[in-house]
């Protein structure tokens, strides 16, 4: 297929990519505007075997440069970092939804299939059992909010205009290439160096965790199998509550217990996340990777990769470190 993939410099986008590349022979072209989150270094074993052209989603030229040829768009750009949305939300609210309605005009106008990337943030918290398709919408913090936005735009081109659309909402993704400012990365790189593990609230809190790549195979599955107007869950095997994760991550880096610090809650933070896959799963879909398996794999990446991550930490990510936690990170 001839892909444009928006957003695939950043962590689950350039995963995407490559999985395309090798598994499928796709001719891709990526459309990214390398914000902090994107970095071409994401993108640097495929990088002789794709297109790239550097642009914003919400910029019409830019998209048309990126759409010239191809067969389908599928959109993983996005200003995703909930903590963000809450100190600035209003970049959110371009990417996220100006940026996917200019790219579905774009889509319209040349009847190209279209893939959306989307979130379980969309349904916001539940107690107990999973989240279905059909359960309510209901986001709670300025980045699921844009994100729901933009879903609703993308099935009303379904209906509207009969644009062959879907929509794939994950759970909570991790694994090699992840922007240090999410908590696995963060707890990862911040226990390798000795420095405080910063939990939120009573760290109770669950999330339904996805190995990267699952969640990559699980977005070509939709693309290649999916109903053009439906929408589908792609869930992680594996929940585990805030404070569990950070336990284990102290286990397989060989850290003190001591380093947790249970520092002030989000505001509006969701209680738990879980999806059912089920409809997905009936197109033939599973999730081959266990959280332990996955969790022990992603924190090796990160102790043998540190050429990824040091600019970074190095970088402009420290203000914004000092600037949300109110304390430097240690070096190292
Ligand atoms: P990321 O922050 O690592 O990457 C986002 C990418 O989008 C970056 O390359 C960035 O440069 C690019 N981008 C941002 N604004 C842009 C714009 N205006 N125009 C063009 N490119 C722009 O994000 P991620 O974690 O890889 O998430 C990718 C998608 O998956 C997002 O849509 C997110 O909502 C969704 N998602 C993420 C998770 C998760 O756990 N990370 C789970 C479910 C769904
Ligand atoms: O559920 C899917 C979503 O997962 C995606 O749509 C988002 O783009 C992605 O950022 C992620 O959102 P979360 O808010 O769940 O992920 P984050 O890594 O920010 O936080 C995971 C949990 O860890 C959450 O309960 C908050 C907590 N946390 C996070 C950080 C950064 C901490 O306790 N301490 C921290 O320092």
């Amino acid at each position: 297929m001839r892909l444009v993939v928006c957003g695939g410099a950043g962590f689950i986008g350039s995963t995407f990519v490559g999985l395309r590349v090798r598994e499928h022979g796709d001719d891709v072209t990526v459309l990214d505007k390398l914000t902090y989150a994107g970095r071409l270094e994401n993108l640097r074993d495929v990088a002789d075997e794709i297109r790239f052209v550097e642009g914003a989603i919400e910029d019409p030229a830019a998209v048309a440069e990126a759409v010239a040829g191809a067969d389908a768009i599928v959109n993983f750009a996005a200003e995703t970092h909930v903590d963000r949305s809450i100190a600035e939300p209003f970049a959110f609210s371009v990417t996220n939804g100006l940026g996917t309605h200019v790219l579905l005009e774009a889509a319209r106008e040349r009847d190209l299939r279209y893939v959306q990337v989307s979130t379980d943030e969309v349904y916001g918290s539940i107690e107990s059992g999973s989240f279905t398709e059909s359960s309510p919408l209901a986001p709670s913090s300025p980045y699921s909010a844009t994100k729901t936005g933009a879903d609703l735009v993308v099935c009303s081109y379904f209906h509207t205009y009969g644009l062959p659309t879907l929509v794939c909402r994950g759970s909570n993704n991790y694994g090699p290439r992840q922007y240090p400012e999410k908590l696995i990365p963060l707890m990862v790189l911040n226990a390798l160096a000795g420095d405080h593990l910063p939990v939120y609230g009573d760290g109770r809190n669950v999330r339904n965790w996805l190995f990267v790549e699952d969640f990559g195979r699980g977005i070509g599955h939709v693309l290649a199998h999916g109903k053009p107007g439906e929408v589908y869950n792609c869930g992680g095997p594996d929940e585990c509550e805030n404070i569990e994760v950070v336990k284990r991550i102290l286990a397989l880096t060989g850290s003190d217990q001591s380093l947790i610090e249970y520092v002030t809650d989000r505001p509006g933070h969701d209680r738990r996340y879980s999806l059912s896959a089920a409809k997905l799963e009936a197109l033939g879909w599973r999730a081959r990777t266990r959280f332990e398996e996955g969790l022990a794999l992603t924190v090796d990446w990160y102790r043998d990769n540190s050429w990824w991550w040091d600019p970074i930490r190095s970088g402009a990510y420290r203000e914004y470190y000092e600037r949300h936690y109110g304390r430097a990170l240690k070096e190292g």
